[in-house]
């Protein structure tokens, strides 16, 4: 502003010595050009005034540019904060990615340990293979179950489940009676005679078991007993009954999770006894609760071999097995007629669908367990605390 006002005072000052030289002549024109003079006074300070107000301006203006910045600084920090931690965070993913890269095995590690398992899976099958061929050479018998003729009620005994069978060693003609489904007497009677007569159990011997049972499927073979001990998912003891001591003992591989049959739900392993040996019959899980039976060396307790059988367990509530044929009985939760509806016959001589459906005879029954004698061709069952007697007609089965 001080820059503008001084040039102005400077000309007023010139005029003022023009006016003092001058004539009257000349004094309309002094006034004319001091008129001129004041306008331009004025019309500089207006100048002055738009320059202050435009400086101002200018001011404000570059101010609130000023302010934008720093606002634009702020959202530029945050904005560089927000991408730091989003790279910080790939990072971290990164590298999590890594280490579980690192942990997963090479994909040939897993294709060798993938060949060396079937590798192993063949062998294993090979020897099976070489198991069951012994088996079908040595069978000996070709008959197989063409009715159930006769049924026979011997007594009423004991607790509501139980098993009784005759040892079907040649020769032998001891009946054991085991009531209940966890016990450890066992009874031993000379005969069924005596069986039969006993008032109202009066039996040879009584034996005391260093363990206890679970369920109905034991079997006595040539005076051994072989049964689930209780407690235990899967075990098998082979007890010595003329002393009542545990001669051998063996786990039956994946069996013990499941009951055997459907509506006998304490018997997790039934055992059998047919003309060509010991069998076990359980349920394995992994074969959609279908029955499975295990040969078993009866001196030894060793697996002979494992047929998984196409027979469900759903509704069952027994079986038996002739001449390495199963034979799975049915029924109902309330009692009903037993049939048997479902067999697998391990020489695949025999099938379940060119079979008919056989009824027991014409009564209602409830089994907890039925035991196959191959000597004498009967199957002896304990029926709701009824020990009865089933006669069975067999044919012999033409190989070509
Ligand atoms: C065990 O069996 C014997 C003989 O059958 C019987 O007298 C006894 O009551 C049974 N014990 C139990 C706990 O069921
Ligand atoms: C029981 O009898 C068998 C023979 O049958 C014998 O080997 C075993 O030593 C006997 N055990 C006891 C404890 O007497």
């Amino acid at each position: 502003m001080a820059t503008g006002a001084f040039p102005c005072f400077l000309l007023s000052l010139t005029l003022v010595s023009i006016q003092s030289q001058s004539s009257t002549q000349d004094a309309f024109m002094i006034q004319y050009l001091q008129r001129r003079l004041v306008q331009i006074e004025e019309r500089m300070n207006q100048c002055e005034q738009n320059t202050m107000t435009v400086t101002q301006k200018t001011y404000d203006l570059s101010s609130a540019v000023r302010g934008y910045v720093s606002s634009l600084n702020v959202l530029k920090s945050e904005v560089r904060n927000q991408v730091d931690t989003v790279s910080m965070r790939v990072d971290r993913i990164e590298r999590e990615l890594e280490y579980l890269e690192n942990k997963i095995p090479i994909l040939s590690d897993i294709e060798m340990e993938e060949a060396l398992l079937e590798e192993q899976i063949k062998a294993a099958e090979l020897d099976q293979l070489k198991k069951k061929a012994k088996i079908k050479i040595n069978r000996d018998c070709n008959t197989a179950l063409s009715q159930i003729k006769s049924v026979k009620i011997v007594k009423k005994a004991g607790d509501a489940h139980g098993s009784w069978f005759k040892d079907p060693s040649e020769g032998s003609e001891k009946v054991y009676f085991l009531s209940g489904i966890r016990n450890n007497t066992v009874l031993e009677y000379m005969s069924l005679q005596s069986f039969i007569e006993g008032t109202p159990m009066r039996p040879a011997k009584v034996l005391q078991l260093p363990f206890h049972w679970q369920g109905n499927g034991h079997v006595v073979y040539n005076k051994f007993l072989y049964y689930h001990k209780a407690n235990t998912p899967n075990q098998i003891l082979k007890v010595d009954l003329l002393n009542g001591t545990v001669v051998d003992s063996t786990l039956i591989p994946g069996a013990g999770r499941h009951p055997v049959y459907d509506l006998n739900p304490n018997t997790y392993l039934d055992f059998a006894v047919d003309e060509l040996g010991l069998w076990v019959i359980h349920v394995d899980t992994a074969y959609e609760e279908n029955l499975v039976i295990t040969k078993l060396d009866k001196a030894t307790l060793s697996v002979d071999y494992t047929w998984d059988t196409r027979c469900r367990s759903r509704d069952a509530e027994g079986a038996f097995l002739i001449c390495g044929t199963l034979y799975v009985v049915y029924n109902t939760r309330y009692g009903g007629r037993s049939t048997v509806q479902c067999l697998y016959d391990i020489h695949d001589t025999i099938h379940s669908e060119e079979s008919p459906v056989m009824f027991f005879p014409k009564r209602y029954t409830s089994h907890s367990s039925i035991h196959y004698h191959p000597g004498d061709k009967e199957l002896y069952a304990w029926d709701d605390g009824y020990q009865t007697i089933y006669k069975v007609e067999t044919s012999t089965i033409v190989t070509e």
